[in-house]
C-alpha cells in the first residue's frame, strides 16, 4: 500500500483512533501489538489495513464502463456463449460485483446457470459486508428501476438485500493484489478493476496488471478506472478507443495465452 505524504494526517488519525479504541497510548506499544505472535498481531494487521484503505463505492458507479460491459456480454449472447466469469478486483463491500451480476443477468439471462462473479479485496470487514449483501435503502437509488427486481426489501426496513439469485452467482475472497501471483483463478472473461490502482505507485500498478492479465481469457475484457493507467501497454492487449473509458481486449489466441501463464 502506498500512502503519499499528503495522506500523512489521514494515517495518523486512523492509527490514533484505533489506538484509543484499544486504550493504547503510544505508538511503540501499538507496534508491539502488531508484532505479537500466534495470530494476535496478524488479526490486528487486518484491522489496521482496513482502517487505512478507502472503501468508497456504490452500485452502478461508472455507467460508461458498464455500457461497454453490456455490449461485450451482448456479443457473447449473439455467439450463444453462456459461460461468463467476471472478476471484480478491489470489490470493497460488494456493490461492484453485484452491479456486474445484475448487468450480466439482465443482458444475457441465458447465462444464469454459468455465471460466476468473484470479488476480491484486502479488507475483511468490507468482504463480510459484501457476503451479507445488505445495503442502506438510500443506496438502492443508484440501481436502475429495471434492475431492482434483483433486490428485496421488507416494509419498514431501512435496508435492502440482494436476492438469492444474485447472491448465488457471487463469491468473495480475501486477496491482496500484491500477492496475485499466488492466487489461482480460472480464466476470466471480464476483469473489472476500478479505483484500486490509484493507491499504488505507477511501477506497482504495472506489476499488478501484468499479473491480473495472466487470468484474462483470450477475447476477454479488462476495464480500469478512467485515466488510472494511461501509459501501460501489454503485448497481448488491444486498447479500446473510448474517451470516457479505459479498457482493453485480450487479442491473444489460446496457445499464445497458455504460454504467458507458465
Ligand atoms: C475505493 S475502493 C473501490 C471499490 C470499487 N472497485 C469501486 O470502484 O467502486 C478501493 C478498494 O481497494 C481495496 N484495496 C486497497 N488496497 C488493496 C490491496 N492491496 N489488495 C486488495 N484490495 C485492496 C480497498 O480495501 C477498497 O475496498
Amino acid at each position: 500500500m502506498h500512502l503519499p505524504l499528503q495522506r500523512r494526517s489521514f494515517m495518523q488519525t486512523s492509527i490514533s483512533l484505533r489506538m484509543s479504541e484499544l486504550g493504547i497510548l503510544d505508538y511503540n506499544q501499538y507496534r508491539q501489538l502488531l508484532n505479537k505472535p500466534e495470530g494476535i498481531g496478524a488479526a490486528e494487521w487486518y484491522t489496521l489495513v482496513d482502517r487505512l484503505t478507502v472503501q468508497e463505492t456504490r452500485f452502478f458507479r461508472d455507467t460508461d464502463a458498464l455500457q461497454l460491459v453490456t455490449e461485450f456480454i451482448r456479443e457473447r449472447q449473439t455467439k450463444q456463449q453462456k459461460a461468463l466469469n467476471i472478476w471484480s478486483l478491489g470489490c470493497s463491500s460488494g456493490e461492484e460485483a453485484y452491479t456486474l451480476a445484475m448487468t450480466a443477468l439482465q443482458t444475457h439471462p441465458e447465462c444464469e446457470a454459468e455465471l460466476a462473479i468473484v470479488g476480491t479485496d484486502v479488507s475483511l470487514p468490507a468482504l463480510k459486508k459484501a457476503r451479507e449483501g445488505r445495503y442502506s435503502a438510500r443506496s438502492l437509488l443508484h440501481i436502475p428501476m429495471e434492475m431492482r427486481h434483483w433486490t428485496q426489501q421488507k416494509p419498514q426496513q431501512t435496508y435492502f438485500e440482494v436476492n438469492d439469485n444474485l447472491r448465488r452467482r457471487c463469491c468473495f475472497n480475501m486477496v491482496n493484489v500484491l500477492d496475485l501471483d499466488s492466487y489461482p483463478l480460472n480464466p476470466q472473461d471480464i476483469i473489472y478493476c476500478q479505483n484500486l490502482l490509484i493507491y499504488f505507485r505507477r511501477w506497482r500498478r504495472r506489476e499488478i496488471l501484468n499479473e491480473a492479465v495472466k487470468r484474462l481469457a483470450p477475447g476477454g475484457l479488462l476495464v480500469l478506472g478512467l485515466g488510472e493507467m494511461n501509459d501501460w501497454h501489454h503485448p497481448q492487449l488491444e486498447r479500446l478507443k473510448y474517451s470516457q473509458i479505459t479498457a482493453f481486449r485480450n487479442k491473444a489466441n489460446q496457445s499464445e495465452w497458455e504460454k504467458t501463464r507458465r
